[in-house]
């Protein structure tokens, strides 16, 4: 099997520059997952929430206007310059709530440790390598408070003859060219977590139109 190629840091700006508001168009597939996220991250407990890649905000805009306490705080981080304005012109209406930065990609954040309730990413960690996941994973369990959520969705292999079959097409196309499918490939987030210093509470496959979804919500140990 040939090597996997993962997309650089400039080739995943271009991109999602390019992409920009157009990300939404994936919400047929994403949409249950992040249904599923926000149920299992009891986002009414989270005064301060951080996101990285939060992409055009959409997840924010919900979770500010439906499902966080009304004086909870948002930081988003974003690669995309692009992202970046989209998501702070969803956001303005939220105002002081609500901060989106661009970043240079780098997963670490100049943020005090154990500052955050919920530190969430989805459909990230399917564009990351091992080692910028590992590094993203050890700046998220420095930033949640003790009892706080890592809440993470994103693309997984299948366990049905359909979901099994649409992901290794996705993952077939991933390894050929990867700009294809926006640098995503199919990911278990949960071999990532080490048990010594995540309890996993939620971890679940959802699927939608085949696309099979993984969700896991995890706190710090
Ligand atoms: C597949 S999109 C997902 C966007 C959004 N979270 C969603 O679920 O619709 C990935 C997002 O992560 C951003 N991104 C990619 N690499 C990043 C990095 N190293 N740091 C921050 N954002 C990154 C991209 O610009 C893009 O907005």
């Amino acid at each position: 099997m040939s090597a996997r190629r993962l997309l650089s840091r400039p080739e995943l700006k271009a991109h999602y520059d390019r992409v920009g508001a157009w990300q939404d168009t994936q919400a047929f597939y994403e949409a249950p997952a992040l249904d599923a996220l926000i149920s299992a991250g009891a986002f009414h407990g989270a005064a301060s929430v951080i996101e990285v890649g939060c992409g055009t905000g959409r997840l924010a805009e919900r979770l500010l206007r439906t499902h966080c306490p009304p004086h909870a705080r948002y930081e988003g981080y974003d690669l995309s310059e692009t992202m970046v304005q989209v998501a702070r012109s969803r956001l303005a209406s939220f105002e002081d709530r609500a901060t989106v930065r661009q970043t240079d990609g780098r997963l670490t954040f100049d943020r005090p440790d154990g500052g955050h309730d919920r530190v969430v990413a989805t459909y990230l960690l399917d564009l990351l390598s091992r080692e910028e996941a590992q590094t993203f994973l050890g700046e998220a369990h420095r930033l949640l408070r003790p009892g706080g959520r890592l809440c993470l969705a994103g693309l997984t292999r299948g366990r049905s003859l359909l979901s099994r079959g649409v992901s290794r097409l996705w993952d077939a196309l991933h390894r050929l060219r990867p700009e294809w499918v926006g640098g995503c490939r199919p990911l278990r987030r949960w071999a990532l977590l080490d048990d010594a210093r995540w309890s996993v509470r939620t971890h679940t496959v959802v699927r939608a139109w085949g696309v099979p979804s993984e969700v896991l919500v995890a706190l710090p140990v």
